[in-house]
């Protein structure tokens, strides 16, 4: 492994501020006009201002897509442009897109259409997979009558092991349905070889991968992960919310599933979800091939949609790199008295930019307030919570501050970050003193 993959690399000083000048809101709240540092993209992202307008744009026209005027002709080509910006995203040759309000509603059709169809006795899940994959294993083969098989998770580097899963996959198993990459640890799971030991004991096994967190900060390869099923949520990714959008192959795509009669059976969209959706996911993807263009002579898009990809990567590692070692000018979460980072593997290879981090002496959602009012907006994932509390008792803590910057970030966010944990820590330390003298 050379240097640049271990610490990353960043963008330079002249892209890293077009790509700034590409974003809404980075350094300042809209409704408030305070100035703040949004790390709570895993919820979230900040919003790419070309993504966005394209959809208000189109959103104001009312045609319909599939009637036969002009405009809506261009909303029809619209639509079948983001479609294959979508096979784009994954390098999906062939299947069918998947769409709903949401990813998680993706995921639990197709749960459904798979679990209540495919035969097998049993469904293999993960015990860090978000409740939208977790639930719906649970729910349809309990109503199918399979035999349900979680496999834990590693509380070192906050992924599973391959051999967890794999272990419980036999020629019986009906689906496997494993998270890409985790949005508590950040830590990603080796896709591509839980695949290939899967199909080494159950060649025809149905894998659903929910990519919903990494998507946003990785390269997805459906050549090398050859999974039947994978969903993202284009609002974590600069895009509106509003939309889910999936992949199924071929022989997912044919199952039964909630579609009008009289339409192909390889349909997996119901009524007419808003165009601008359309706009935005292929204002996403030229985004992302712009910043590849910069690096790569290309003119095929998914070479440049990679290149794109890989350098964001790169970026939001060095940041990730510098947030936990610290740079000349301040020190890192692993060197600040007071403060955890849970969950640190050291490989960064294996992470996106999600950091979980605790202050000594404070509850995690107090550390959340005190972190807001200093302009830091971070999320406590907690134990009490039903989006967390599995993972988290899988995982062995009972919380953390999630803390997740995007690749419009840069080093000096990076450092005032650092400072401001700092001084919390340590006014954290002195309260203490001071108590205890008292
Ligand atoms: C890993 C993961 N999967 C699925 C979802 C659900 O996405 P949506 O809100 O679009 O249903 C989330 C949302 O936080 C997520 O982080």
């Amino acid at each position: 492994m050379n240097l640049d993959d271990i610490r990353g690399k960043l963008f330079d000083n002249v892209l890293m501020d077009c790509i700034r000048d590409k974003f809404y809101h980075i350094n300042v709240d809209p409704l408030t006009q305070k100035e703040r540092l949004f790390f709570d993209n895993a919820g979230g992202a900040l919003r790419l201002k070309g993504a966005n307008d394209a959809f208000k744009k189109i959103d104001e026209l009312p045609d319909c897509p599939e009637h036969s005027n002009s405009s809506a002709l261009s909303l029809h080509e619209l639509q079948l442009n983001a479609y294959a910006d979508i096979k784009t995203i994954f390098n999906a040759k062939s299947g069918s897109i998947v769409t709903s309000l949401t990813a998680s509603m993706v995921m639990f059709e197709i749960a459904r259409a798979i679990i209540e169809n495919v035969p097998g006795t049993n469904v293999v899940t993960t015990a860090l997979e978000h409740p939208s994959a977790y639930d719906s294993a649970i729910i349809y083969a309990k109503k199918m009558g399979k035999e349900i098989r979680v496999a834990e998770t590693n509380p070192i580097t906050g992924g599973v092991d391959v051999e967890s899963i794999v272990k419980l996959i036999d020629k019986n198993t009906c689906v496997l349905s494993v998270i890409y990459a985790s949005n508590i640890s950040g830590a990603i799971l080796d896709i591509e070889e839980i695949i290939k030991a899967a199909r080494a004991i159950k060649p025809d096994i149905y894998i659903i991968c929910d990519a919903v967190q990494h998507a946003p900060h990785g390269v997805i390869d459906l050549e090398k992960t050859p999974v039947d099923a994978i969903n993202i949520a284009p609002y974590k990714m600069g895009c509106p919310r509003g939309i889910g959008f999936g992949f199924v192959s071929e022989r997912v795509a044919e199952l039964p599933h909630d579609k009008l009669v009289s339409k192909d059976r390889s349909i997996w969209e119901l009524g007419s979800p808003a165009s601008g959706h359309f706009a935005a996911i292929n204002s996403y993807v030229d985004y992302v091939c712009w910043i590849g263009s910069q690096s790569l002579d290309n003119d095929d898009r998914r070479a440049l949609f990679v290149e794109g990809m890989n350098r964001m990567k790169m970026h939001e590692r060095a940041l990730m790199y510098k947030m936990l070692n610290g740079t000349l000018n301040c020190k890192g979460l692993r060197d600040i008295q007071g403060v955890t980072v849970y969950l640190d593997d050291e490989d960064l290879t294996k992470r996106d930019f999600i950091m979980a981090i605790g202050f000594n002496g404070i509850n995690h959602k107090e550390a959340v307030n005190l972190l807001e009012k200093e302009g830091v907006i971070t999320y406590e994932r907690v134990i009490s919570s039903p989006y967390s509390s599995r993972m988290l008792e899988s995982l062995k803590f009972d919380g953390c501050v999630r803390v997740s910057p995007f690749h419009c970030h840069n080093v000096e966010d990076i450092e005032k970050f650092l400072k401001i944990v700092l001084n919390i820590s340590q006014q954290i330390s002195k309260e203490s003193i001071k108590k205890s003298i008292v």
